[in-house]
């Protein structure tokens, strides 16, 4: 008797370890028109609706395990179990949990690609990963609107990562409403993005706080003002292909979105002096005759869009410019959020 019922519990661990343990690979992605500010903070619901593409060379492969074996969660990011966003990531997880109708404690490995907290987007490819592997690991099937709706509560731009190459995210007006689609795919248009990458610095000023700061801005109001005229303008920029139009509007938003920071109390500032050099030389570039254009995210790493035919070009002014520049990832347009079959752990 003792001997059956030792089996029997042997067997169901087993069970439930080989269920609830998944991997998911997310990209990053970076915005052409912004995401900031937050008419509901609890569930990331935007002021306004925002643009962006995934890329293929940023992301975060994470596996999720829940299991009884746990007994509190134990989260690794980059191999270091001191990562500031662990307690945000348990929260999430208590999401999943609270979804799924389960009470197991998780093991969560995530690996970057990249150097997170600085500007890139990391928060977009880990909660996207999160979100996917954490359901699936759960036991839970979601459409892909769910798990954009998930992503989002884990932090905003992640619900874009979720759908496929260039995506919208509609602001919504409630949880269910607020979520991203893809509104063309990954090989729609031939872009390359340079992502170029001037310090492995963690920022000092979390969105989530300059989320909130936005709103004390006295340009905010007129930001939002004209944001769903841009949005229309920029998705006929990516229809027509037409690389000098979203050039123009890319930087002319990633300004308009910079005099938020600058005018909001207390002000921020993300840049540092390379930020500035890359961005004149944007510019120096178009004057000879080269198209391309920067935007960048909330933080001092500015990200370029070329042709494919010009991006060697201007790499190689970037290092010969730009003492600072510590290295430059390509990347080209990329699908969504996908599940993968090999483990972290
Ligand atoms: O998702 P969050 O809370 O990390 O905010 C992202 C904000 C920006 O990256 C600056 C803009 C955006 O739309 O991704």
């Amino acid at each position: 008797m003792v001997v059956k019922v030792g089996v029997e519990k042997r067997e169901r661990f087993k069970y439930i370890s080989h269920r609830m343990k998944a991997t998911a690979k997310s990209p990053a992605n970076i915005a052409f028109i912004k995401y900031w500010g937050r008419r509901d903070k609890t569930l990331n619901i935007p002021e306004n609706s925002s643009l962006s593409c995934n890329l293929n060379n940023l992301s975060t492969i994470t596996t999720v395990e829940f299991s009884e074996k746990y007994k509190k969660d134990d989260i690794l990011i980059d191999g270091k179990r001191d990562d500031i966003e662990v307690e945000r990531i348990i929260s999430h997880l208590d999401k999943i949990r609270e979804l799924a109708k389960i009470d197991l404690k998780a093991k969560v490995v995530s690996k970057n690609s990249f150097p997170n907290s600085s500007g890139l987007a990391s928060s977009a490819s880990g909660f996207s990963a999160l979100a996917l592997a954490g359901s699936t690991a759960a036991g839970i099937k979601l459409s892909e609107k769910q798990l954009s709706m998930l992503a989002r509560l884990g932090s905003g731009s992640a619900s874009r990562s979720i759908p496929d190459g260039f995506v919208e995210w509609n602001k919504g007006i409630s949880h269910e409403t607020s979520f991203a689609k893809s509104i063309y795919p990954a090989d729609y248009w031939d872009l390359s993005i340079i992502v170029t990458i001037i310090t492995k610095d963690k920022k000092d000023v979390k969105n989530t706080i300059g989320h909130t700061m936005a709103l004390a801005s006295p340009f905010y109001p007129t930001r939002l003002q004209g944001i769903d005229e841009k949005i229309k303008k920029m998705k006929k920029a990516i229809k027509n292909k037409d690389l000098k139009t979203f050039g123009e509007i890319l930087e002319a938003e990633c300004l308009n979105f910079i005099s938020i920071h600058l005018t909001s109390t207390p002000y921020i500032i993300y840049w540092e002096p390379a930020t500035i050099k890359i961005m004149k030389l944007c510019r120096k570039l178009r004057n000879e005759g080269v198209e391309v254009y920067f935007t960048m995210d909330a933080g001092p790493q500015p990200v370029l869009y070329c042709e494919p035919r010009n991006t060697k070009k201007i790499v190689n002014r970037l290092k010969k410019e730009v003492k600072e520049l510590k290295k430059v990832v390509l990347n080209k347009p990329h699908h969504g959020a996908r599940i993968v079959n090999k483990h972290l752990f």
